[in-house]
């Protein structure tokens, strides 16, 4: 039988230990495509992935192997994303298989992200085939990395295979593991349909493509669906699988993977994680796991030309179309004046829109510092959400004031605790636990803030421990903390973009180094301009920005002109990226620094 033939799998791992390498090596085992062909049909959608090296967008890949038993496999290869944003589509992705290949490296052993995804893997009873990487390394400890999986995640490790993706070793050996020890999928064919969504794209031909996973059931084209968490419905038009080119297929049934259009609008309406089913032949229940996905973090988006506006909202809307995480509405500051309020999953994923904006869109953006969502309790008893720390309501409204807080898992070599320790301290966290892993190494357990994490806490950490720190993170809810609206004043007037929400025992020294980085970062203007820190009406700290002596301009003018050019280029670059705020400019970076803490 067919499905007894079909294999559904991932590969998990930390970042970077190689799993895109290896995924390049099965797919070069397994189809009759080159690996250039490849990579030019996969990834051509997205500059942005190569050049970052990080997997954005979720794949799925239907490949044969002619295995040793002398039977033809069908694979269907799931790629997940590999950054704590997207920790939602990974465990959705991993729903979508039977088993999953964990990558561990062979100098760098377990990280973080290796337990956060086995974790994943585990909730989802895949079967997991441990696989040791990069063995050609000088560095390589394969027999060290095989006893600390066997100790830390308790996976039997006899039969793990020895590889490195970069060489072509172990290859074979993996893909018949997938067959021998990866279940096939069992299912009902003729049951009442259950799909599980992994992941959609907006493409604007066809509409929204779903990638899905059949569970239960068979779809066809032109059968009416029915989305379980949402109720919409729609006819589809096509179905079919990804080899990795889109190939389309009759039929869809248990065990495949593939994806169907429907002429889907908005990516919204086929929400990753929700069930489709058929109209006619309903299932009674949806799998479970469906979770919807809210932003976590918000920053104003303004262009620096306000000619731009619109062009910036256009680029937002076809954004959105593909990215159904992604928010924003219209916002209006008296410093930046019209630009869009927009809330992400994480900064990650903010990053990458801002990037695109610029990039694909090409507008200037200015960008205020990310905030996270803080829950206030007024005096008279009602609670505002507020996810923009200039619309903090005044002191005496408020009762009290809740923040999110992460519990953060940080793994360092010993002789890096004291470091990890002083970066949580200092980042209001609270102390957990501190887990030996082996001689030689650590998991240290901190409650901390999540406008802490948002920020640089991981530049933070890598840099104090030397790259040797990986980190993870889970949300585990609101916790009332004593926070305090710090505002910003240029030149005496309130700039409403600086405005920072602050720890009441730390104010006064982030005042002060708020106030010293704007000095710095703002250039000098005509006149004195005096940079303050205040709490309601009290002024915490302040410093001023000095006025420009004339005779230095008149110099660089009077000099010789290639200097002079090189003056000027660099003043437009520095322009483009500059905002008038009152009669001081300020340029991008002053946004960011009111998050800074050194
Ligand atoms: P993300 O996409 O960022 O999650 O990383 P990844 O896990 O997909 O890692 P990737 O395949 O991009 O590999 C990371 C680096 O390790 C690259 O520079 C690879 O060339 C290298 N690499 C991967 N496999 C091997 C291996 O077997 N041996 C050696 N020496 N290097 C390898």
């Amino acid at each position: 039988k067919r499905r007894s033939k079909i294999r559904n799998f991932s590969i998990i791992a930390h970042i970077d230990h190689g799993k895109s390498t290896l995924a390049d090596r099965i797919l070069e085992q397994t189809s009759a495509l080159t690996q250039r062909e490849m990579k030019d049909q996969m990834l051509d959608a997205m500059d942005l992935e190569r050049e970052r090296g990080i997997t954005i967008k979720l794949n799925a890949v239907q490949l044969t192997y002619k295995a040793k038993d002398g039977e033809e496999y069908i694979f269907h290869l799931i790629d997940t994303p590999g950054h704590v944003d997207f920790t939602y589509e990974v465990s959705r992705s991993l729903a979508a298989c039977e088993g999953a290949l964990l990558i561990v490296d062979a100098a760098q052993g377990i990280e973080a992200q290796t337990l956060a995804n086995v974790y994943l893997a585990l909730d989802n009873d895949l079967e997991i085939l441990p696989v040791v990487n990069k063995i050609d390394l000088p560095s390589a400890e394969p027999e060290r990395v095989k006893q600390e999986v066997e100790d830390i995640i308790g996976l039997d490790t006899s039969d793990a295979v020895l590889a490195s993706a970069k060489n072509g070793i172990g290859i074979e050996e993996i893909l018949e593991q997938v067959v021998e020890k990866v279940p096939a999928p069992s299912g009902d064919p003729e049951g009442p349909l259950k799909a599980l969504i992994f992941d959609s794209l907006y493409d604007p031909y066809r509409g929204v493509i779903v990638y899905i996973r059949i569970i239960e059931g068979t779809i066809k084209p032109g059968e009416k669906i029915r989305m379980m968490a949402t109720g919409k419905e729609f006819e589809v038009i096509e179905a079919g699988v990804f080899t990795p080119k889109p190939v389309k297929r009759d039929e869809l049934t248990v065990g495949d993977v593939g994806f169907l259009t429907a002429s889907i609008k908005n990516v919204g309406d086929s929400r990753v994680g929700d069930t489709i089913t058929s109209v006619n032949n309903p299932a009674s229940e949806a799998l479970a796991g469906y979770r919807k996905m809210n932003p976590m973090v918000f920053c104003g988006l303004y262009p620096v030309d306000t000619n731009d506006y619109n062009d910036l909202r256009d680029a937002l809307e076809k954004l959105e179309l593909n990215d159904a995480s992604l928010q924003y509405e219209p916002e209006t500051s008296q410093a930046l004046g019209f630009g869009f309020r927009c809330g992400f999953l994480g900064l990650l994923h903010m990053e990458i829109i801002q990037e695109r904006i610029e990039r694909e869109f090409n507008i200037d953006l200015i960008t205020t510092a990310p905030s996270v969502i803080y829950r206030v309790t007024l005096t008279n008893g009602e609670e505002e959400r507020i996810d923009n720390p200039s619309k903090m309501p005044d002191a005496q409204q408020i009762e009290f004031v809740e923040e999110p807080y992460v519990k953060a898992s940080v793994m360092v070599p010993n002789d890096y605790v004291g470091a990890v320790m002083e970066i949580c301290q200092k980042k209001r966290g609270n102390y957990l636990d501190m887990k030996y892993l082996d001689a030689n190494r650590v998991t240290i357990t901190y409650e901390i803030p999540l406008s802490e994490i948002v920020y640089d806490f991981f530049d933070q950490l890598k840099s104090s421990t030397k790259g040797y720190a990986s980190f993870d993170y889970e949300l585990i809810g609101y916790k009332q903390s004593k926070l305090v609206k710090m505002d910003i004043l240029l030149n005496a007037e309130k700039v409403d973009a600086l405005s920072v929400i602050v720890h009441r025992d730390f104010a006064y020294d982030r005042g002060k180094v708020i106030v010293d980085k704007l000095k710095e970062l703002i250039p000098r203007q005509q006149f004195e301009v005096p940079v303050q820190a205040s709490i309601g009406q009290k002024i915490i700290a302040r410093s001023t920005i000095k006025a420009i002596r004339k005779n230095v301009l008149a110099k660089c003018y009077g000099g010789d002109i290639s200097r002079k050019r090189k003056l000027l280029e660099k003043q437009k670059e520095g322009k483009k990226r500059m905002k008038s705020v009152g009669n001081v400019e300020v340029p991008q970076e002053a946004f960011m620094a009111v998050l800074r803490m050194d």
